[in-house]
């Protein structure tokens, strides 16, 4: 049985982590795609992201069907959006039935939100087993500094069945 990061990034900042989360524990690893792009400039960022999360939204994913039978390991990560995970990992979990498995969660953000975010997560993802959790603000600014304190997160996770 294996592990699969999996994760949403805007613009980066979460691809970052998740791809040394995967190096680090030789995981498999997928990006979330949507088939409509939030808009990347200005108030209307904020707005169409914003208001994507406060109405529940479930934006379509261009992702191929992903197997979950042969992970038993589900490594989640998310950018915080109005203090609470992103649409594109809603459709995820909404998609998938996600049950029996071992949970990490790591999320980016810019300063607040990611206990909140984390709880709805675990809410959503009731069923599971959760392993860890670890948030960044700002990861870019010291991005050394973070993704070495991401390796370390990620060696102490308990990879083996409690
Ligand atoms: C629509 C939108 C809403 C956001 N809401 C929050 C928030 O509630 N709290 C916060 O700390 N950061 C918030 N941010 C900032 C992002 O969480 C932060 O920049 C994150 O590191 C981006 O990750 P990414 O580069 O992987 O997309 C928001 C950003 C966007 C675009």
């Amino acid at each position: 049985m294996s592990t699969l990061v999996v994760y949403f990034s805007f613009t980066g900042s979460t691809r970052s982590i998740a791809k040394k989360i995967a190096e680090t524990l030789g995981a498999d690893i997928t990006e979330l795609k949507t088939s409509k792009d939030y808009p990347t400039e200005g108030f209307r960022k904020y707005f169409w992201g914003g208001k994507s999360v406060i109405f529940g939204e479930k934006p379509e994913l261009i992702n191929k069907r992903i197997d979950l039978s042969q992970y038993d390991t589900i490594i989640i990560g998310t950018p915080v959006w109005a203090g609470s995970f992103t649409p594109p990992i809603k459709s995820f979990i909404s998609q998938y039935k996600i049950q029996g498995k071992r949970i990490a969660l790591f999320a980016s953000h810019a300063g607040g939100g990611a206990q909140k975010c984390f709880t709805r997560l675990k809410k959503e993802l009731s069923g599971n087993e959760f392993i860890g959790e670890i948030d960044f603000a700002e990861p870019k600014k010291s991005l050394e500094e973070n993704l070495s304190e991401t390796v370390k997160w990620a060696k102490c996770l308990p990879m083996e069945m409690q």
